[in-house]
This record gives C-alpha cells, sequence and structure tokens, in this order.
C-alpha cells in the first residue's frame, strides 16, 4: 500500500538524518545488561553501531549507509473526495461521508498521503479545503469543549464534573470565558462567589439557585433548561440540582477566568484560624471539628423537599427578598421566539434582564440551507456556543484576511469587534447557537441593511452591479436570509426557491 510505503520512507529519512551526528564513543548504554556494580566503564569506541541494549531488544538502532539521499516516495491517494469547484464560489463540500477527503478546491491544493486524523479532516472542511476567497491572517475562532478536560467532582457517586474554554484555549477570547457544567441528581455546585460576572443558560434538566446581595437581600428561584441566570462578581451564590440533575453553560466577563480559581466556602472554612471562626461565629471551635479538609467543588448532596414558596420564606431576612428588577435569573424558556424566513430569534440583554448589565445574547434557530446573515458588532467581541447542528462561519477582518470555520454540537466560537461573519446552516437539521457579547444592548450592522440604506448610485459605481440587484437590497433588518438545503445552489434570487416571497416582503416592509 503506497500510504504505508510513504510512511517508512519518512520514517527511515528521520533515522538517516540524526544518525549523522551520532558520536562513536559512548560509555555503559545498559547497566542491566552490563551488570557488575563498580565495573569500569567501558570504551566502545572501537565497536561502531554495536549498542548494548536490554534484554529483548532486536534489530539495529541505525540504518544503513545505503539509505542516504533518499527523499521518499511521492504516494499519491487514489481516492480523490470532492473538491472540483470552483474555489471562489466556495461552495460547502460535505465530507462527513467521504472515504478519503482531500484538500484540494478545483485546481488548488493537492493530496494528503498522510499521517492524518480523518475525522477531524471531515468535520473541518473549510480548514482542509479552504474557499479561494479565505486570505491572510485570522486567529483560531473555534474551540470544541471536547478537547477541553472534564474536571470531575468530588467525594464519589458521580456528583458531576465541568469543563471549560478560556484564553489557554482560545486566546483570542479575550473578553469572555465559558465552562459547560453537569450536575448530577441534587448535586451541588458548591456555594462561591467570584471575581468575574457569571451569566448562565440551562442546557438540559432543571436547578435551584440561591444568592445574598450587598443589601442583604435574598433571591432562590427554579430553572429549566432554556432559562438563564446572572450572578454579579463577588455575590455568593449555591446551584443544586433537581432530582433529574442538570447541565448549564457558563459565560465569565474575564477571558482568562478559570472554574479552578473561584472563592469557595470550603476554603473560606479551612484557610482561616478556627478560632478565628468561632469568634466569627460566636460559637465553640468543636463546632468545626468536621469541616471539609478540602474543597468540596461538586458533590452528591440531599434532596430538597421544599416548595420554592418556602424555601423563599426560610431565607428572607429584615431586608426582603431582591427586588425583581434586579433578579438574577430571567426565564427564556417562556419567551416567544421572533421568527423570520429561514429561522428564529430569542433576543435578551439589559433591556429586559437589567442585573446582567452588560450581557446581551441572541438565541439563533436557522433552518437547514439558511444563513444568519454577514453582520458584525459595532464595538463588541462575540463568544458562540453551538447547541445544535452543522455550521460554517466565514470572519473576514480588514483590510485583507478572511479565515472559514466548521462548527459542530459542543463548540465555542469566538469573533473579535469589528470582524464580519455569517453563519450558515451547511447540515439537515436545525442550527441552534447564541451570540454573547459583552454589551449593553444586543446591536448587530446587517451589510445587506447597510447597503440597502445607501444611496443606490454609490452602491452601483463602487460593487459593479446591476440595477436590478440594488432595487432588491433590504431596507429592514432580516438577521437569518432562506436558502436551499441543495447546497450547490447558486441563485437566491426571489422565487427561485421555497420561503424566498416572504423575505421579500419583510425586506420591503
Ligand atoms: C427529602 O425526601 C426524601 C424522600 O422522602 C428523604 O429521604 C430526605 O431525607 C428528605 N430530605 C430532607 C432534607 O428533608
Ligand atoms: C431597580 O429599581 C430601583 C428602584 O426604582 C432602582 O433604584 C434600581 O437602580 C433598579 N435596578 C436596576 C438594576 O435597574
Ligand atoms: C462591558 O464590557 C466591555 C468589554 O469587556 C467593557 O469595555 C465595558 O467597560 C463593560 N461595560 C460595563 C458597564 O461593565
Ligand atoms: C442540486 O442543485 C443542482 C443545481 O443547482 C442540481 O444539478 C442537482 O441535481 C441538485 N441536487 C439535488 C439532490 O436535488
Ligand atoms: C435566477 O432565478 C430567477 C428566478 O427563478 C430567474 O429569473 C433568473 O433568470 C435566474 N438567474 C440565472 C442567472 O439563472
Amino acid at each position: 500500500m503506497k500510504f504505508a510505503t510513504s510512511i517508512a520512507a519518512i520514517a527511515g529519512l528521520t533515522t538517516v538524518v540524526s544518525a549523522r551526528p551520532a558520536p562513536r564513543t559512548w560509555k555503559r548504554q545498559n547497566d542491566a545488561v552490563v551488570s557488575e556494580p563498580g565495573a569500569d566503564a567501558i570504551d566502545n569506541s572501537a565497536i561502531p553501531y554495536a549498542a548494548v541494549g536490554p534484554v529483548g531488544a532486536q534489530g539495529n538502532i541505525y540504518g544503513s549507509e545505503a539509505l542516504l539521499g533518499s527523499a521518499g516516495d511521492s504516494a499519491k491517494a487514489t481516492e480523490v473526495g470532492p473538491g472540483e469547484e470552483d474555489a471562489d464560489l466556495g461552495l460547502y463540500l460535505d465530507m462527513t461521508s467521504t472515504p478519503n477527503p482531500q484538500p484540494i478546491r478545483g485546481d488548488s491544493g493537492a493530496t494528503d498521503p498522510g499521517p492524518r486524523n480523518l475525522p477531524i479532516d471531515r468535520q473541518n472542511p473549510d480548514a482542509l479545503a479552504r474557499p479561494g476567497t479565505d486570505m491572510g491572517s485570522i486567529p483560531n475562532a473555534k474551540w470544541p469543549m471536547g478537547l477541553s478536560s472534564a474536571r470531575p467532582g468530588t467525594g464519589g457517586g458521580q456528583p458531576g464534573w465541568a469543563r471549560q474554554e478560556n484564553t489557554d484555549q482560545l486566546p483570542v477570547a479575550t473578553a469572555m470565558a465559558g465552562v459547560d457544567m453537569r450536575l448530577g441528581p441534587n448535586a451541588y455546585r458548591e456555594l462561591h462567589w467570584h471575581s468575574a460576572n457569571e451569566w448562565s443558560y440551562i442546557l438540559s434538566g432543571s436547578v435551584r439557585i440561591a444568592a445574598v446581595n450587598q443589601n442583604g437581600q435574598s433571591f432562590v428561584d427554579d430553572l429549566q433548561a432554556g432559562d438563564l441566570w446572572f450572578f454579579p462578581a463577588g455575590v455568593p451564590h449555591s446551584i443544586q440540582a433537581t432530582d433529574e440533575g442538570v447541565e448549564f453553560l457558563l459565560v465569565f466577563n474575564q477571558g482568562d477566568f478559570s472554574e479552578d480559581g473561584t472563592d469557595l466556602v470550603s476554603e473560606l472554612f479551612a484557610r482561616n484560624p478556627l478560632e478565628i471562626l468561632a469568634k466569627n461565629f460566636q460559637t465553640d471551635v468543636s463546632t468545626f471539628k468536621n469541616i471539609p479538609k478540602d474543597q468540596r467543588y461538586i458533590f452528591n448532596g440531599s434532596p430538597d423537599n421544599t416548595t420554592l414558596e418556602e424555601a423563599r420564606k426560610a431565607v428572607t431576612g429584615p431586608a426582603g427578598p431582591l427586588p425583581a428588577n434586579e433578579s438574577y435569573s430571567y426565564h427564556l424558556s417562556a419567551q416567544d421566539p421572533y421568527t423570520v424566513p429561514g429561522g428564529s430569534v430569542k433576543i435578551v440583554d439589559p433591556s429586559t434582564f437589567p442585573i446582567a448589565n452588560n450581557f446581551s445574547m441572541a438565541l439563533f434557530t436557522i433552518g437547514p440551507g439558511a444563513m444568519r446573515e454577514i453582520h458584525w458588532h459595532l464595538t463588541f467581541d462575540e463568544w458562540n456556543f453551538f447547541l445544535q447542528g452543522n455550521a460554517r462561519v466565514t470572519v473576514f477582518s480588514g483590510p485583507q484576511a478572511s479565515r472559514t470555520f466548521d462548527f459542530q454540537e459542543g463548540d465555542v466560537g469566538y469573533v473579535p469587534v469589528a470582524s464580519s461573519r455569517y453563519v450558515e446552516n451547511v447540515g439537515t437539521t436545525p442550527v441552534v447557537y447564541m451570540e454573547v457579547l459583552q454589551a449593553p444592548r444586543y446591536i448587530d450592522i446587517s451589510a445587506a441593511q447597510w447597503l440597502g440604506l445607501t444611496p443606490s448610485h454609490v452602491v452601483k459605481d463602487t460593487l459593479n452591479v446591476p440595477q436590478a440587484f440594488i432595487d432588491t437590497l433590504p431596507k429592514t433588518k432580516r438577521y437569518i436570509v432562506p436558502g436551499n438545503t441543495n447546497l450547490t445552489t447558486t441563485n437566491f434570487t426571489v422565487a427561485s426557491y421555497p420561503n424566498a416571497a416572504l423575505s421579500a416582503t419583510s425586506g420591503s416592509s
């Protein structure tokens, strides 16, 4: 097999290269074989290429001189995947079931004889055979959570785990960091606080959260999949899964935030003198004889059998509960989406969730073939998480750079300020993903609306496009544009595909 020949040739070449500077003299190679402790060092200078190896060693460490000068085998893979397409047209190349996908688009690129990681190549066709329009240097914008180490909880009984994305994984993501956390039935994320603001979206299951603010106002709420919470920096809080367990996403407003660096109540107790604890809490030191010696982090708990009303009542002090306009939760699961041709969106920002005063989020659902239109967010970075589906994104950064990425369920994305991007659904199921901004409002500029509201002769003179096209540019913001599940489609003119008429109506209303 040519593939194997090629590997062998490369390995052979490497050995020859490393053989060149090898010293001809060396000391004892293996005490276990030469034995006799205290024996004189052996001078092997007269015995070239005869290393003393351990029992069971076979073959020669070096190859023969006949190998010098080999340039390796220029093996060519026989199977060539899809890639005859016009590189600048940049159609999505679906390589999910291509046996031997290749870094080829039309005339550009060449085969890859290996070694290679085929599942990664198949998941990232726009990295393997990028569109001809990609150019220059754009920082990496993709981090699969599946590549982050999942830190397990403590105490056994499968209490849960957490894994994170921060600037260690994705250096460009300086304004926000993310954590994916799972709590088993009734398990806790230990009582804690931290230096960053914490925003959360519940992916599945349900949870009870509680917190106390600087005024002594208390807060307890029950949340389910699709809901949000927010804890300002420094506000101590607790999180307990219900008996169905929970998984949630956390976003912090510091790119280098580490989930391992939070301030835990167990550590607060373990790191202060017991006498101080006794004085502080006005008790006898014996009270603390069984406190945890180590942090608990994520651990199993007993079921909370109280109703929400009972729980709230039990923790309300003289300052009362947190006022509604400062609530730490938002029941986004109950918000109706805003639907447009091609998909829908739910937007939440400080105008409806005021305590999260710098977190703005849009949760998009994009139908197969449809696309989140080309846009940018004025002065804000964007943090993404893909909850479902397969999408591709081209990040364009002026003056001349662009790079295309492919995203799957569980991937984090990050687009720095000012760069434009689209999100195209390239799969057969809906793409669900979120855009999170550090911004007081969810705001964006739509490229189509911009040109639709620019004097038409300016657009025409600049881009050299027909007047008939300029007449179709929208004056409203579409957010999403419909498309076709046949990804070789190149004509998206109104009426040329299902739902296009709706799009025209929305664009000119
Ligand atoms: C809650 O109910 C369960 C089942 O009835 C019981 O085992 C548990 O002890 C109760 N927990 C509390 C805190 O009362
Ligand atoms: C909530 O309302 C109170 C009273 O009107 C006001 O002082 C406070 O600033 C508001 N909080 C937020 C986060 O808007
Ligand atoms: C919001 O976040 C941005 C980006 O991190 C920051 O520049 C800005 O100061 C923040 N605003 C507030 C009110 O925290
Ligand atoms: C997809 O569209 C192309 C033309 O754009 C057509 O040739 C092809 O047959 C279509 N494929 C399917 C599966 O409909
Ligand atoms: C694109 O589709 C429209 C609507 O079906 C049609 O009128 C137009 O001729 C097509 N354009 C091309 C270049 O085929």
